[in-house]
């Protein structure tokens, strides 16, 4: 008998820059799960706001317009494709801007609600990994596997930095450090859905190790929970 990851949830959650969508799309890749970065749905939001005008600190405005954001997710070879209005966002998810903006609108209550069912949706379906911020807590509370992936915040900065500079960008590691403190605040002591690991989480701090490592640990708690599920 082979090990049937099929039916798994499995919520990875943890801050900004620990390699969180790395390690679960390389996951999802060897254990033939379906991989949700519910990130790309907050960017998408934020993306509509900042190329319509609308300030994503404005929770009324942005409230406001939200039934006019089509937001649809689906699959080209394996990779999510999230299309806004019909057309697919790409990258222009990930810019600066549209960081900032995704973090903005993601502290806001109806935005939040808005993007539930569609999560929480893709979750019914099972043999899926998800990641974000309160998948083990919010959108997937009965999840398989629960794990909280983080770095310490000098570890990410270092990572980051590196990153920055490889592209040619003038930054400087405190600059880079403080970023990402700010931003661990400001997701860590929000009232809504705030980053924390859920009690049953197995929470991993990966400043050690190798991608490779990382997936390659990541594949045996996956085994386990599978075997254990097959015995039930
Ligand atoms: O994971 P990411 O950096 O792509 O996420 C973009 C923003 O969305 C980030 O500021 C945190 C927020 N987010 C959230 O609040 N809840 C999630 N489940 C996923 C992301």
């Amino acid at each position: 008998m082979t090990t049937d990851f099929k039916s798994l949830t499995v919520a990875i959650d943890g801050p900004s820059g620990a390699g969180k969508s790395t390690v679960a799309k390389l996951a999802a890749e060897l254990a033939g799960l379906v991989y949700v970065d519910t990130g790309a749905l907050y960017r998408t939001v934020g993306l509509y706001m900042l190329e319509h005008g609308v300030s994503a600190n404005d929770p009324e405005a942005v409230a406001a317009r939200l039934p006019e954001v089509e937001i649809e997710l689906s699959y080209e070879d394996g990779k999510q494709v999230v299309s806004l209005c019909g057309e697919p966002v790409g990258d222009r998810i990930r810019t600066e801007e549209a960081s900032l903006c995704a973090s903005a609108v993601s502290q806001i209550p109806a935005v939040r609600e808005f993007l539930l069912e569609m999560q929480k949706d893709l979750a019914r379906k099972g043999g899926v990994i998800m990641d974000g911020r309160d998948i083990g807590t919010v959108i997937m509370p009965d999840a398989d596997v629960k794990i909280f992936y983080t770095a310490t915040a000098r570890t990410r900065a270092e990572r980051r930095f590196r990153e920055q500079r490889e592209k040619g960008m003038d930054v400087t590691f405190e600059e880079v450090l403080a970023a990402i403190e700010e931003r661990d605040r400001q997701d860590m002591e929000r009232e809504l859905a705030p980053l924390k690991p859920a009690e049953d989480s197995i929470v991993f701090y990966n400043d050690p190790f190798s991608i490779e490592a990382c997936s390659a640990w990541l594949l045996g708690v996956l085994t386990r929970a599978a075997w254990e599920k097959a015995r039930k």
